[in-house]
């Protein structure tokens, strides 16, 4: 065991506990903690994902870490802390901020992503990288969520931290997101050593439609089954469970997921005005398109069944549209 990378756990442990002391007994702690009840979060929830606050000055936890002995050159490397622009000390790097500690997948708390308070920008400040946090290799709530994946061989990946904790506190017990929306191989590979099948469930925004589709083949590539969840327009998990709640979240989101290809032809006709002549065609031909990527015939023909029943259009003319466009594939 690296002796100076577990220093560096050790003060992040601790700075853990301070954020959240603070959090919860501070005056300064109020209005982040106001914050987080309007946004629909339990106290249990905030102790269990331990989250905190940055007091707003300049060297609190600096101070606080000096004086237990803690190097900081070490700390700023960590990115607790950071060094003064005239080389005359150090001052804590993150201030007046709601803290969401990050653990590595054994649990050891690594690095923090810190929210303002309300609106503003940038709305979320990710600890740097160091020897314990790698970006690509970090999954947020793997080390609380691994043995729920294991059991239902399926992991449900989020967009956002906030997506994570609320869907927790609805009930799902398996789900994780990566630091923003960078999908690396090595974040999938990690997925696929614990569960068979991938639950994508981003954001009901463009920004999510297209990180979705961008990451699918990514997830498929690492051998991982992938089902959709769908959203309404705008909306993200967090959203969506503030508004319509946690038992409607679970039946309609969770447990109705579609096909990837489902998903496409429900993304793409939102794109399209149906109650015109010309959007209609449009959808179509963008839907024929779409079943034709599909590889079995069976499936094929259900999707287009159900055009041709919708649209009144005959089975026999999808199917040969269909199949041109598969050639054109090949
Ligand atoms: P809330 O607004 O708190 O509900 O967060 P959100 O998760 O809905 O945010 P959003 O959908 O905008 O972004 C999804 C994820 O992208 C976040 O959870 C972050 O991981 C990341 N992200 C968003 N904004 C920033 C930013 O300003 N900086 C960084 N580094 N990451 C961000
Ligand atoms: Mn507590
Ligand atoms: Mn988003
Ligand atoms: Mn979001
Ligand atoms: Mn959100």
């Amino acid at each position: 065991q690296d002796p100076t990378r577990q220093k560096l756990v050790e003060a992040h442990e601790l700075a853990v506990k301070f954020y959240h002391y603070f959090l919860n007994n501070a005056r300064q702690g109020e209005k982040a903690k106001r914050y987080l009840r309007d946004r629909g979060m339990s106290d249990k929830l905030i102790d269990q994902f331990m989250i905190g606050y940055a007091p707003d000055d300049w060297d609190v936890l600096t101070k606080f870490l000096m004086g237990r002995g803690f190097d900081p050159v070490l700390l700023e490397q960590g990115g607790l802390i950071s060094a003064k622009n005239d080389g005359s000390g150090y001052v804590d790097r993150f201030r007046g901020r709601i803290m969401f500690p990050l653990y590595d997948a054994n649990g050891k708390a690594s690095a923090f992503a810190a929210r303002i308070v309300d609106e503003g920008s940038p709305k979320y400040l990710n600890s740097p990288e160091s020897r314990l946090f790698v970006k690509s290799r970090t999954l947020y709530n793997l080390h609380l969520a691994k043995a729920a994946i294991r059991k239902r061989k399926q992991v449900v990946l989020f967009e956002g931290y906030m997506d994570v904790i609320k869907a927790w506190q609805a009930g799902v017990d398996n789900g994780i997101a990566t630091m923003g929306t960078a999908l690396t191989e090595e974040h999938c590979s990690m997925m696929r050593r614990h569960a068979e099948e991938v639950l994508l469930c981003y954001d009901g925004d463009d920004a999510g439609q297209a990180a979705a589709f961008k990451n699918i083949p990514l997830l498929e590539a690492a051998g991982l089954k992938v089902v959709m969840a769908v959203l309404p327009k705008g909306k993200d998990p967090d959203d969506y469970i503030s508004e319509y709640g946690p038992d409607s979240f679970l039946r309609e989101v969770i447990d109705s997921p579609v096909s990837v290809t489902k998903f496409k032809l429900i993304y793409s006709r939102k794109n399209h005005i149906l109650l015109k002549e010309e959007g209609r065609k449009n959808y179509l031909m963008e839907a024929v398109a779409i079943v034709a990527g599909v590889e079995s015939s069976t499936e094929r023909e259900v999707y287009l069944k159900e055009l041709s029943r919708e649209f009144d259009i005959s089975l026999d003319a999808l199917k040969q549209d269909c199949h041109g466009m598969r050639l054109e594939l090949q």
